[in-house]
């Protein structure tokens, strides 16, 4: 099934420096490989793996116990959340983070322009998405690779009512020790402490973190930065369309009960996620659209 879903892909898109292969598990994955980075992108989910600019270990943290299988989540890289963040609020039995990123997307183009090798993948309404959330919609992530990584995530009202949306594009990074990393870009704004839960708190100054974090914060529209002393290097985060970030750090317990985690790898990740959650709730008219866009760079010292 995998082969013959390939056979067509790559006869259809590929191109220098950008093929379809088998992934982990065998998941069907677009591998890209330009001047500038590598990427590897898992069609399920329109998923991203991996990002390692020239000369630089990989951005992007991938867990070394992450489950790669038709329907199950990953632990690491870039997981889409929509058209929920977190657990669904009239359903919590519905799917945590909603339902895409455990789907199949289709791949509409691929190419390459000025600002890199990039891909565009689509999912549309079907049964079993009705099934879980009855609006038609139409999904496109377009995913750029070049000096940056950038996502944008294009949600499209195909239906004649307006819908509300929650969503995230979940981004894991490799960083050298959790306890020595500073993120910047939201001193002096409010966050959701989803620990406690959801008290409204103030932060002062630089994010740093000792313990499990889990945190929405609020008002948050300009760029983040990540400094790793550790590994000697800065991520810069820009983007556009989220009034809204969370920090996830799941720290030494809640890293045991996870079977997708090894214990000690709360040491090595941060999520540091684009969002719209909590009050950054978008509405989308019919036949309206709204762009949720990240752009990832990483400067080693
Ligand atoms: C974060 C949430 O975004 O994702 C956390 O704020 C959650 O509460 C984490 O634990 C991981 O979620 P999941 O469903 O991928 O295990």
């Amino acid at each position: 099934m995998t082969s013959q879903i390939l056979e067509e892909l790559n006869e259809r898109l590929a191109m220098p420096g950008l093929t379809f292969v088998a992934g982990p598990g065998d998941l069907p994955v677009v591998q890209i490989e330009n001047e500038h980075a590598t990427a590897a992108i898992a069609l399920q989910g329109a998923h991203v793996l991996s990002f390692q600019p020239s000369g630089q270990g990989d951005v992007l943290f991938m867990s070394r116990q992450a489950i790669f299988a038709p329907g199950t989540p990953i632990r690491g890289g870039i997981p889409v959340c929509w058209p929920w963040f977190g657990k669904n609020a009239s359903d919590p039995s519905l799917p945590q983070h909603g339902f895409v990123r455990t789907m199949p997307w289709e791949v509409r183009a691929a190419g390459s322009g000025e600002e890199g090798t990039y891909v565009e993948m689509a999912l549309t309404d079907n049964d079993a998405t009705r099934a879980l959330w009855p609006h038609p919609f139409e999904l496109r992530l377009i995913v750029t690779v070049g000096r940056t990584l950038r996502l944008e995530l294009v949600a499209i009202n195909t239906g004649g009512q307006a819908v509300t949306l929650t969503s995230a594009l979940h981004t894991y990074f490799a960083i050298g020790d959790a306890s020595t990393i500073s993120i910047h870009g939201l001193e002096g704004l409010t966050y959701l402490d989803k620990l406690e839960d959801y008290a409204q708190k103030h932060q002062d100054g630089p994010i740093t973190i000792s313990d499990e974090t889990d945190r929405i914060y609020l008002d948050t529209a300009g760029t983040c930065t990540i400094e790793d002393p550790k590994l000697g290097r800065r991520i810069i985060i820009a983007k556009s369309g989220s009034r809204s970030t969370v920090v996830w750090n799941p720290w030494k317990t809640r890293a045991r009960e996870m079977r997708d985690f090894a214990p000690d790898e709360y040491q090595t990740m941060v999520c540091v996620e684009t969002t719209n959650a909590a009050t950054d709730v978008v509405t989308v008219g019919p036949g309206d659209a709204h762009r949720l866009i990240v752009v990832i760079s990483a400067e080693q010292a």
